[in-house]
């Protein structure tokens, strides 16, 4: 099977495109080979490769940066989404979109489940939202993976910039308001290739399993480091950043279970590995 992917070099991308290389033929862009927001650049890699699948994982992630930006944000994260669908669907190429739990408010206050009324609260799960949209407009046979609270040996991950200041500080201050699920993102690889190998269509939410607050997430990360930190559980509006977070945004992962067999180990599993 052949796989043509957008936004490969982000933090995704990067942690999952070489456990895809073990099983799939992979040809991988970013931004600077492939501007998702361009349909005839879209239009010639797919007429070139011709892949069985296209997994969409180009986007505007600066969530606080999406406030001063929206439309940018809705550039890329929106109409870039409905560009990409566009091109599967007149290709007839299965597409694979990511998304996010920031497309909900997180006042449910138990785990989402795919059909949840979404409700964001920020400019990036707004065009996010949008986004979704647009793709099952656009081919209604797609899928879109929403997932959480990633992080992995590059891009910007919560893991590394913790750990980094609390070696420069000596303490940090950590929300202790918002409840999810962090995700080693390299654990996308196994849902990702069984989505694809059971043909799914529709939203499937993919996450470790388990969740955690900001601080205990910090809290464990040290402990398992064995470093010595002084961590101060804050609020979110103590924090002031520009966007809004959902306080509570844990998936329910029983589709992924039922329709795929795949269940995803605890998030503290992953993160010992991670730290390993
Ligand atoms: N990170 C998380 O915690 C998280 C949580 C939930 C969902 N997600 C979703 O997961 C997907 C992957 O996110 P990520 O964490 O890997 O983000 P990322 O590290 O920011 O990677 C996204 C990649 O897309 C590229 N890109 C931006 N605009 C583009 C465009 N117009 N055309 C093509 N590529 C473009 C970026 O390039 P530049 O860096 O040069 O801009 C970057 O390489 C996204 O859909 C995101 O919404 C992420």
């Amino acid at each position: 099977m052949k796989i043509l992917i957008a936004g490969a070099n982000g933090l995704l991308g990067a942690s999952i495109v070489p456990l895809l290389a073990e099983r799939f033929d992979l040809w991988v862009h970013d931004v600077d080979s492939w501007d998702i927001t361009c349909g005839p650049a879209g239009e010639e890699l797919v007429c070139r490769y011709r892949p069985d699948v296209v997994l969409n994982l180009a986007a505007m992630t600066d969530v606080d940066g999406c406030e001063g930006a929206s439309e940018l944000a809705e550039k890329v994260n929106a109409q870039g989404a409905a560009i990409v669908a566009d091109l599967c669907g007149k290709a007839g190429t299965k597409l694979i979109h990511v998304s996010t739990d920031y497309v909900f408010d997180g006042k449910k206050g138990l785990p989402y489940c795919e059909d949840d009324e979404p409700n964001p609260a920020s400019v990036y799960g707004r065009t996010k939202l949008e986004g979704e949209r647009m793709v099952f407009e656009k081919l209604p046979s797609a899928v879109v993976i929403r997932t959480q609270w990633l992080y992995g040996k590059t891009g910007a991950s919560f893991v590394e910039k913790i750990i980094r200041a609390a070696g420069e500080q000596g303490s940090v201050r950590v929300v202790n308001d918002q409840t999810g699920s962090p995700t080693y993102a390299k654990d996308l690889a196994v849902p990702i290739m069984a989505v694809i190998e059971k043909g799914l269509t529709g939203i499937v939410h993919v996450s470790n399993s388990g969740s955690c607050t900001w601080y205990e997430f910090a809290r464990a990360i040290f402990s398992l480091k064995g470093m010595d930190v002084e961590v101060s559980p804050i609020t979110t509006r103590e924090l002031g950043r520009a966007a809004p977070r959902p306080p509570y945004s844990v998936f329910d992962l029983s589709r992924l279970e039922r329709d795929t067999g795949v269940r995803m180990r605890h998030w503290m599993e992953a993160l010992k590995e991670y730290l390993a």
